[in-house]
């Protein structure tokens, strides 16, 4: 809509202006987060291995979350439950198309945004990161970046999640 409104005036306008006009009209108006990455993902795909370790741009979860643990066994039941959420069924969007199908913060999407989506295979930056700080983020959103709320799902659904997302910093294989 706003490329086409531009291009409308454009057409109207003189050659200078289109010159002047142009600029502005496809400057890209995104918000930026103050995050510094600590490794740069120009040259990076979807299969490159993630930033490892990873500035983030989220702020800490207030109490209790920060100090919560995952109330639900580790059962091949909750992680196969996170694992379908993640690739498919979460709304507004399923995990995956942001923090990738390997779960290196390169899905689909990643180049869309900064800062960049967590790497959850880096074990680095997740063992600094509580259970309940994935809970309440997942939950809520990360303000300042494109993380988005899921407060639709219910609590056992993200908490499902926490224990899919953390395979991807274990050694072992997903069930
Ligand atoms: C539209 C893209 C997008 C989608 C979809 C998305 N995320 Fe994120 N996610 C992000 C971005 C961007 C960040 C912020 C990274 C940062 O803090 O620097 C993030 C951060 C996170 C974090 C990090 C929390 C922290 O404290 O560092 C968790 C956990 C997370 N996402 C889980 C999920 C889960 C689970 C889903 C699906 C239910 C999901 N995300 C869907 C983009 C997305």
């Amino acid at each position: 809509m706003h490329v086409n409104t531009c291009a409308v005036f454009i057409f109207r306008t003189c050659l200078l202006c289109i010159l002047v006009l142009g600029g502005s009209c496809t400057g890209v108006e995104e918000k930026s987060v103050p995050v510094k990455e600590t490794n740069t993902v120009e040259m990076k795909t979807i299969d490159s291995p993630g930033l490892c370790p990873q500035a983030r741009g989220t702020i800490s979860a207030p109490e209790p979350y920060a100090s919560m643990s995952n109330p639900l066994p580790a059962s091949n039941h909750n992680i196969s439950g996170g694992k379908m959420l993640f690739r498919e069924d979460a709304q507004p969007l399923p995990c995956e198309n942001c923090h990738g199908f390997k779960g290196n913060g390169m899905g689909i999407m990643f180049q869309m945004m900064k800062p960049y989506p967590r790497d959850f295979t880096c074990y680095y930056t997740m063992k600094g990161l509580s259970d309940g700080q994935l809970f309440w983020v997942i939950k809520n959103g990360s303000h300042g970046t494109r993380m988005p709320a899921y407060n639709k799902l219910h609590d056992s659904q993200i908490w499902q999640l926490v224990h899919f997302i953390r395979y991807f910093s274990n050694s072992k294989p997903l069930p």
